[in-house]
């Protein structure tokens, strides 16, 4: 690889991405690094972050604020996959990273700089996404891994900050690796990492344990235009302010915790505890919507595909092909996915109690036991005799 002269390095103001800053300066001879913080509504004040990449010896430093573009571009169009990885993860962190490479990209484009460059360690998703990302979207742009090469342990990384002036933390750091941002937290090491212990409920930040939940439980109807929630119990929300609120509420109520063993892409089982209160709920009220509205194939066809376009997200590969492909059909099945969805929330749980639709496929004549049924009965009898006819011949075939 050869050198790079100017870089732009994604920043979170930890002490990780504080110590690649020297780093690629003082070992590998880059002469401006351009650091790039991004918001996706973590709730970080963001100056302080600005601030210490500039003290860390940064040349310039950048602050992108996008948790809008994060919810409708990114967000959205996983909820209308409903994209959970192995059916629990929603991905929120794993839906953060295109964006976040998107963004170091036209930095560097803009600023001039031969590459970018990343804090992640060789063990996680993370660095799969960052780099394969930035190569769908710039392939002459080289991709700097400090920390995937560094070799130092936590111990040593801080101690070479020191040198440089960056901080010691100064309260005992976590024992948890947390990532955070709009659509939820993900948490793992520490006590974590024994797949038997329990989680101490310190790791949660933004849902309640069940015994300080409230005893009555609340209702939110969440409205859906063409497959993409636009309002709660009937006020149109902007996507920030309709996550924001879906958070708090189903978060009060205990909902949106999820403690998993993941398969990570780079081959290790890891153990993963998330909050994702807002994206849990929304996508299990949209599902529920394509139910009413869409017809029997079209939904069990989305549901096949469903699995594939998660592990897409979770392995990198949302600016391929494939994804893009995936996305005109997905899109396509959402034209009519429009109408209100009934939550019940309620000690931990979140349960789907009514469903209505302009678009709703369901027949109420049809379904009927009651003595409004217009269903032709006789006309089933000849319908489950076709039907069965190859049934009949392989039983009687079988009989000889
Ligand atoms: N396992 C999740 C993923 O690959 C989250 C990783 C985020 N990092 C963390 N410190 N928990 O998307």
């Amino acid at each position: 690889m050869g050198r790079a002269y100017r870089v732009v390095l994604a920043y979170s103001g930890g002490v990780d991405t504080s110590v690649c800053i020297p780093y690629l300066k003082h070992e590998w001879g880059v002469e401006d690094v351009i650091t790039l913080a991004v918001d996706l509504g973590q709730g970080a004040a963001m100056e302080p972050i600005r601030e210490k990449a500039l003290k860390s010896g940064a040349a310039e430093s950048l602050v992108a604020t996008v948790t809008d573009q994060f919810v409708k571009d990114y967000a959205f169009p996983a909820l209308q996959a409903n994209a959970l990885y192995e059916n629990r993860y929603p991905l929120s962190t794993a839906l953060a990273r295109p964006l976040i490479a998107k963004l170091l990209v036209e930095a560097a484009e803009k600023h001039g700089a031969d590459a970018v460059a990343h804090g992640c360690t060789g063990k996680g998703n993370d660095q799969v996404r960052f780099d394969v990302s930035i190569a769908a979207l710039n392939p002459n742009l080289k991709v700097l891994t400090p920390a995937r090469e560094w070799g130092m342990s936590r111990e040593e990384t801080i101690a070479y900050g020191e040198r440089y002036g960056i901080p010691a933390p100064v309260k005992k750091s976590s024992p948890y690796s947390i990532d955070e941002n709009l659509l939820g937290r993900a948490i793992e090491a520490g006590v974590l990492e024994d797949p038997w212990a329990e989680p101490p409920e310190e790791v949660y930040a933004m849902t309640k344990a069940i015994a300080d939940t409230p005893n009555e439980p609340e209702y939110v109807e969440i409205g859906f235009e063409r497959g993409t929630p636009v309002s709660l119990n009937g006020t149109t929300l902007d996507p920030v302010a309709l996550v924001t609120q879906m958070n708090e509420l189903a978060g009060k109520h205990g909902v949106g915790r999820i403690d998993m063993i993941e398969n990570r892409l780079v081959g290790i089982k890891s153990r993963e505890i998330y909050e994702t209160p807002a994206l849990l709920v929304l996508i299990d009220a949209h599902r529920d919507l394509e139910s009413l509205t869409l017809t029997a194939d079209v939904t069990q066809y989305k549901r096949g595909i469903e699995q594939t376009y998660a592990q897409m997200i979770y392995n990198g590969l949302w600016y391929s092909p494939l994804r893009d492909a995936m996305d005109a059909f997905v899109q396509k099945t959402q034209e009519r996915v429009t109408g209100t969805v009934r939550v019940k929330l309620f000690k931990g749980t979140s349960t789907i109690v009514g469903r209505k639709s302009p678009n709703s496929l369901y027949s109420m004549d049809l379904a009927t036991y009651g003595a409004e049924d217009k269903f032709d009965h006789k006309a089933a009898e000849g319908f489950v005799y076709v039907w069965g006819l190859p049934t009949r011949a392989w039983a009687e075939t079988g009989r000889q």
